[in-house]
C-alpha cells in the first residue's frame, strides 16, 4: 500500500472505563494533547467496572472528550487528518461507543480510520518520547487489569507472544485482593498505598510456575492463599495485618513477574524490557524493575504512569504509523471483545 502524508491524528480509546481521546502530531509521535475521563467514581459504589454503565458513561461523554482533545491541541477538525480508535480487545459495550464515534466522524469528514489492538497500544506507549531503535528489540511485560502478557517485540509490528496468564490477570489479581482486605476500587492504587509501612516477608504467599511453559502466568492460587489467610485471621486480625497482608501480596506478585521476564530476557537474548500497562503504575513493580535493570545491565523502558494506564496518545501512536502508510480501515471496521495480538501486524511496515 502507498504511503500517505503524515498527518495530525485524532485517536480514541473506550475499551474499559476510561472515556480517552489525545491528537498526535504530524511527526506521527509528538502528542499535542492527551484527555482522560474517567469513570472510576461511577464504577465505585460496586467494587468493580459494570460493563452496562461503563457503555452509558462512554455514550455521555465520548463528544466532550474528543472536543476537549481538539480543543486542547488548539485545533479543529479541519486539522485532523485520520482516527485511530481501539477496535479490542476490551468491553463490548465500550468498544462499540469508540469504534462507531470514530467511524461517524470518519464518514462524515472524509477521513481515513483505523482500528488498533489495545494491548499494541500499552506496548508502543514508550514510542511516545523514543524512536524506534531506543525501544526495539524488547521483552515487553504488559499488566493490565484484564491482560498479563509476555512479548518479544521485535520491531514495530511484530511481537511474538511468550507467555500469557492461565486465569487471572495481574490487575485483576489486585482488584480482588484489595476487596479481600476491605480496601476501595480500583484496587492496585489502593493495594499499593495500604501496603506502605507494611513487611513483605509477614506472609509467604505463593509464587507460582505453570508447569506446560515457565513464562506463563497464573495468579489465582495466590489470591486463594490471601482469601485463605484473611479467613484464619478474622476481620479483626485483617485489621490489624492489612499493611503485611497487602505487601505480601504484592511482593509475590513483583516477584513472579520479575522472574518470567528475567527468564523471557535469557530466552530471547533481548537486553531490553518494556514494562506497561496500568499495573505498571505500581511503585515497587517499577522500583524492582529499575534497580535490577541497573544491576543485571538491560535496559527498562517504563512509561509515565499516565501512559501505562489506558489512554488514547498509546493508540495514536500505533495509528498514526498505520495511516502513514497507507493501512485504512473501511466500513467492516467493527469492535473485538476477544482478540488475540497477531504475530505479525504490520506487514506493510516490515516489508
Ligand atoms: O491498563 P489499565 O488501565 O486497564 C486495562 O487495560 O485493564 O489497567 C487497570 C489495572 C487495574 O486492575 C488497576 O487495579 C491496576 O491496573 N493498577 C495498579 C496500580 N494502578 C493501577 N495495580 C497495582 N498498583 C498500582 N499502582
Ligand atoms: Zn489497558
Amino acid at each position: 500500500m502507498a504511503p500517505s502524508p503524515v498527518v495530525k491524528v485524532l485517536a480514541i480509546e473506550t475499551s474499559c472505563d476510561e472515556t480517552a481521546a489525545a491528537v498526535i502530531g504530524d511527526d506521527g509521535h509528538s502528542l499535542l494533547s492527551n484527555v482522560v475521563e474517567t469513570q472510576i467514581a461511577a464504577h465505585q459504589p460496586y467494587g468493580g467496572v459494570v460493563p452496562e454503565i461503563a457503555g452509558r458513561r462512554h455514550a455521555q461523554a465520548i463528544r466532550p472528550t474528543v472536543e476537549r482533545a481538539l480543543a486542547d491541541a488548539q485545533l479543529t477538525l479541519d486539522d485532523i487528518g485520520g482516527i485511530a480508535v481501539t477496535r479490542g480487545p476490551g468491553l463490548i459495550g465500550s468498544l462499540l461507543v469508540g469504534v462507531n464515534f470514530a467511524k461517524a466522524l470518519a464518514w462524515a469528514r472524509g477521513l481515513p480510520v483505523i482500528g488498533l489492538h489495545h494491548i499494541e497500544g500499552h506496548m508502543l506507549a514508550p514510542l511516545l518520547d523514543h524512536t524506534d531503535d531506543d525501544v526495539f528489540p524488547a521483552v515487553a511485560l504488559i499488566v493490565s487489569g484484564g491482560h498479563t502478557s509476555l512479548f518479544h517485540a521485535e520491531r514495530f509490528g511484530n511481537y511474538r507472544r511468550l507467555g500469557r496468564t492461565l486465569d487471572d490477570a495481574a490487575g485483576e489479581a489486585f482488584d480482588k485482593v484489595a476487596r479481600l482486605l476491605g480496601l476501595g476500587y480500583p484496587g492496585g492504587p489502593a493495594v499499593q498505598r495500604a501496603a506502605e509501612g507494611g513487611n513483605p516477608a509477614a506472609f509467604r504467599f505463593p509464587r507460582p510456575v505453570p508447569e506446560r511453559n515457565r513464562l506463563d502466568f497464573s495468579f489465582s492460587g495466590l489470591k486463594t492463599a490471601v482469601s485463605n489467610m484473611t479467613r484464619e485471621l478474622g476481620p479483626e486480625g485483617v485489621e490489624a495485618r492489612r499493611a503485611d497482608l497487602a505487601a505480601s501480596f504484592q511482593a509475590a506478585v513483583v516477584d513472579v513477574l520479575f522472574a518470567k521476564t528475567l527468564a523471557a530476557l535469557d530466552e530471547t537474548g533481548a537486553k531490553r524490557v518494556i514494562l506497561s500497562g496500568g499495573v505498571a503504575a505500581n511503585g515497587p513493580l517499577r522500583n524492582r524493575f529499575r534497580a535490577e535493570g541497573q544491576a543485571r545491565g538491560f535496559e527498562v523502558l517504563i512509561p509515565p504512569h499516565r501512559f501505562c494506564t489506558d489512554n488514547a496518545a498509546m493508540i495514536g501512536v500505533a495509528g498514526a504509523r498505520r495511516l502513514a502508510a497507507g493501512l485504512r480501515d473501511g466500513n467492516e471496521l467493527d469492535a473485538e471483545s476477544s482478540w488475540p495480538l497477531p504475530e505479525r501486524y504490520q506487514e506493510v511496515l516490515s516489508a
